[in-house]
């Protein structure tokens, strides 16, 4: 019997994270990916988790308008299909519900681009830059009801650098991303 945990992860755009945690899943991982949701059918990280062999599906949140109950209802639906044991939010950008984080309480893990408590939401590298911040990096962190606030399970800081620009920054503290996300979602896997 396969005792590895069931990993699904959810994306709205490229994906480059959901790429590392699926190649950090090899034989000997605590778990192992089953599923990639998008609520963007066209979102690139879609094409890039089936070329990597696993299933994919996509729930449009565009029909849904306001609807943000009926949204999470068919995403629940879908997910609950493969029995995930475990559900990463990688650059999903839709903001959930209580109803939904309820669902998955204490098996869904966030990864965010700011040294949490600092900058939840959007734009957090302008607003580091702004602020005059010297460092700057990314938090995994386990969902709460509460947006980008629960338990921090580990963070990974960069220097903030003369000239920076949101996009220098961005892409210095992603590298660190791929390297803090599967290191969590190891030892979340390990101990769960
Ligand atoms: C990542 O930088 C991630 O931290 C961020 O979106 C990007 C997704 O990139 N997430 C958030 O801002 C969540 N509010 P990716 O699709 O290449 O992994």
């Amino acid at each position: 019997m396969n005792t590895q945990k069931k990993v699904a992860i959810l994306l709205s755009g490229g994906g480059s994270n959901m790429v590392k945690l699926v190649e950090s899943m090899g034989p000997d991982h605590p778990a192992r990916p089953v599923l990639v949701m998008s609520n963007d059918p066209q979102a690139g990280g879609l094409q890039k988790a089936a070329a990597l062999g696993v299933a994919t599906d996509a729930v449009d949140h565009r029909p849904f308008g306001k609807d943000r109950a009926a949204f999470e209802a068919a995403l629940i639906e879908k997910l609950d299909a493969v029995q995930p044991d475990i559900i990463c939010l990688a650059g999903f950008m839709r903001i959930l519900t209580e109803g939904f984080i309820r669902h998955y309480e204490g098996r869904m893990l966030n990864i965010h681009p700011s040294l949490l408590p600092k900058y939840k939401g959007l734009h957090t590298h302008a607003r580091a830059l702004e602020a005059g911040d010297t460092e700057a990096g990314c938090s995994v962190h386990e969902v709460t009801a509460e947006l980008d606030d629960g338990p921090i399970l580990g963070q990974a800081r960069v220097a903030i650098l003369p000239g920076d620009t949101p996009e220098t920054l961005a892409a210095r503290v992603l590298v660190e991303e791929h390297k803090l996300y599967p290191a969590m979602l190891r030892e979340f896997a390990t101990r769960g």
